[in-house]
């Protein structure tokens, strides 16, 4: 019998929500309990095109808006066959950021819109399961200051929430909002009583295509 495929499971949310944390725990959680599961984020700054999207970051080159939109994306397409491989072979993956945050970002940029930005997007593999880690403006402040990093500023960070809750409403995508303000232990329970479920729904069911 072919063995069941791993579930595709996907963080979002806006900086310092916990992301990076969270998926952390939840592949420990999954591992511990006999789950085989792996990280993965986005972007993965190791490849080539990782390599320019991490210096754009780091503000140590500019790139024009456009060509750095499809740069993240190329990063994720790279990365689909491994994805697809390991999702084969039973592995359920949990990714920091992913196409929605692609998205966000770039129609957070002025003369954006959403369609154009997922375009490029559109056909990657379909997660199983989007959670969104919610955090007021408000409580990410109390989180400490944000990096340096390109993008790190609130009023971007606000707009960026924006469109977050405007690709929400796609109810071609399997949403799940998560009170990112509770404590690390209460989120981690939170996420993985979701992931739980997904995994077991997603055995029996193909993998699926991304806006398609
Ligand atoms: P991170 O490595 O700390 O998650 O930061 C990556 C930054 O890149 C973050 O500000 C979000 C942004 N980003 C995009 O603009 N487009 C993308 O497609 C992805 C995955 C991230």
């Amino acid at each position: 019998m072919a063995c069941k495929r791993g579930a595709l499971i996907v963080l979002e949310g806006v900086d310092k929500a916990g992301k990076t944390t969270q998926c952390k725990k939840l592949v420990h959680a999954l591992q511990q309990s006999g789950r085989p599961a792996e990280m993965m984020r986005f972007p993965e700054r190791t490849t080539t095109i990782g390599q320019l999207i991490s210096a754009y970051l780091e503000n140590k080159s500019d790139l024009e808006d456009h060509t750095v939109h499809l740069l993240f994306s190329a990063n994720r397409w790279e990365l689909v066959p491994l994805m697809k491989k390991k999702l084969e072979q039973g592995t359920t993956l949990v990714v920091d950021r992913y196409a929605f945050s692609g998205v966000a970002f770039t129609s957070a940029k002025p003369g954006f819109c959403l369609d154009w930005c997922m375009k490029p997007d559109v056909g990657l593999p379909k997660p199983d399961l989007v959670m969104f880690l919610q955090l007021s403006p408000a409580e990410a402040a109390l989180r400490g200051q944000f990096g340096e990093e390109r993008y790190e500023t609130n009023v971007f960070q606000r707009a960026v929430q924006q469109k977050f809750e405007h690709l929400m409403k796609d109810p071609s995508v399997n949403w799940r909002a998560i009170d990112a303000s509770q404590s690390v232990e209460d989120v981690h329970e939170n996420i993985t009583t979701h992931s739980l479920n997904t995994i077991n729904a997603a055995e029996n069911l193909p993998l699926g295509e991304l806006w398609k």
